[in-house]
């Protein structure tokens, strides 16, 4: 599918891989709406490449609905859907403070697992409407995991656990949805120098480019950028996930 002049929705559009995603695809020509609960921000990237701002907490069933419609009525339905909000707090099973707080856990699953799947289902609902183009395809729907999601290090039980959801959600939607020609794929992201990494200690961002087989450096969030449009371009890509890491296994 060539993005040039389709409809596109980023959620987490407002910050790292979802903001470099929104600038890549807009330079293609789509016409881009940015979700994203931080409203400010999301303006902001929305202004710089002539894209729609929509403020939406993507656990919200019913500002959801509204922000895709909203989406919708401005661009119609969209062709590509890349889902980039999430959070990333760490926290032991068992910590120096007692048991790991269960809201938190909660929260990490419902932000970067039910959101996923929130948006993916109003999403698809909408592309089913649309006429298809070659292949039959209707449009695409990226999803971002982590390589946490198989090799979780301590602290990230609930990270890990959200992030493994979004890889298993991958196969059951893309054989769901192929009928209807929307394809499903998940991108499993190692180290990107993103807003999110800058929590991480610098001793501890060292420890892990070290351990980066190649090349030993911190991803570009241009490079998660550069695969989204590579797996929209390619129809045969549908129902996996794609690591891009710089071949790290984390310990
Ligand atoms: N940066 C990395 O190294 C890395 C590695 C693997 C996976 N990821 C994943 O990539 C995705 C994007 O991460 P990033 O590095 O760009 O982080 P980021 O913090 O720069 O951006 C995340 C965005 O999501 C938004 N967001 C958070 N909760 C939301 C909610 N409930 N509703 C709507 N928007 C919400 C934030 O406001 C922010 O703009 C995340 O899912 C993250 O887990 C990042």
């Amino acid at each position: 599918m060539n993005l040039s002049g389709i409809a596109a929705v980023i959620t987490g559009g407002a910050s790292g891989l979802g903001a470099a995603t929104a600038r890549h695809v807009a330079a293609l020509g789509a016409k881009v709406a940015l979700v994203d609960i931080n409203a400010e921000n999301c303006a902001e990237v929305a202004k710089e490449i002539g894209g729609m701002a929509l403020s939406c907490d993507v656990t919200d069933a019913a500002s959801t609905e509204k922000a895709l419609a909203d989406a919708k009525a401005k661009h119609g339905a969209a062709r590509l859907v890349v889902n980039c909000a999430g959070i990333a707090p760490a926290a032991k099973i068992v910590g120096r403070n007692g048991p790991h707080d269960l809201e938190m856990f909660r929260k990490v699953i419902e932000v970067n697992l039910i959101g996923t799947f929130n948006v993916l289902r109003l999403a698809a609902a909408d592309m089913m409407t649309l006429d298809p183009l070659a292949d039959d395809e209707r449009g695409v729907v990226i999803n971002t995991a982590s390589i946490a999601g198989y090799e979780g290090q301590i602290g990230q039980a609930a990270y890990a656990s959200s992030k493994g959801g979004v890889i298993g959600l991958t196969l059951p939607a893309a054989r769901e949805l192929a009928k209807s020609g929307i394809r499903i794929v998940t991108i499993a992201p190692g180290l990107i120098e993103t807003p999110m990494f800058n929590n991480l200690a610098p001793a501890a961002v060292e420890a892990l480019i070290a351990s980066t087989v190649f090349p030993k450096r911190l991803g570009k969030a241009e490079e998660y950028a550069k695969l989204v449009q590579h797996i929209s371009e390619n129809v045969l890509i549908n129902g996996t996930t794609i690591r891009m890491d710089g071949s790290i296994r984390m310990s």
